[in-house]
């Protein structure tokens, strides 16, 4: 029995936010995201999260996160940070939840994306494809075998992906 939430995961810059929302809109959810919530409940950014208390500390708020989600949420889409699945509790947490949806992305199409991005510790400074390409890699496997559901990003509108997710949503019984 699957609640009728949808759980996004993938790698930084895939387009979770941004396809979250307009789908959250299209279904009539709610929206929300790990990163902002950790970020309001702890009053600082995730950067400076990461400068003054550490990634540990960042990564036990977000599996703590996850197990209040995965009792209490109802008819929303989560948007989740690209670290998530990489805890093995944390994979379960998110099945809990409802519907995981791996949004792929090429390396190419996210190093392009996040060009002028700041504000991602393990994205920000120099020399970012070469600390994201293996991060990426190491990742890849980890994102698919924790999706119910892959989603291909690339060359697809909103429109398309919003109607592919919407029609996997449809098989999910309650
Ligand atoms: C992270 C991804 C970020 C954020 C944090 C760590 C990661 O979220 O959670 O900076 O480990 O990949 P986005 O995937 O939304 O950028």
């Amino acid at each position: 029995m699957k609640k009728n939430n949808i759980v996004l995961i993938g790698f930084m810059g895939c387009g979770k936010s941004t396809v979250g929302k307009k789908l959250a809109g299209a279904l009539s959810y709610t929206f929300q995201d790990t990163d902002a919530m950790i970020e309001e409940c702890y009053g600082k950014t995730i950067s400076k999260m990461f400068e003054e208390d550490g990634e540990e500390f960042f990564r036990n708020a977000e599996t703590a996160l996850l197990k209040q989600l995965s009792e209490e949420a109802r008819g929303v889409v989560l948007a989740t940070g690209g670290g998530m699945p990489m805890r093995e509790e944390n994979v379960a947490f998110l099945h809990n939840i409802g519907t995981v949806v791996f949004l792929e992305a090429k390396i190419e199409t996210i190093l392009e994306r996040l060009q002028n991005d700041t504000g991602r510790p393990l994205a920000d400074g120099e020399d970012r494809e070469k600390r994201l390409r293996p991060l990426y890699e190491k990742r890849l496997p980890v994102y698919r075998a924790a999706a119910d559901y892959i989603l291909d990003t690339e060359d697809k509108s909103f429109y398309g992906m919003i109607e592919e997710i919407k029609k996997v949503m449809d098989n999910v019984t309650e």
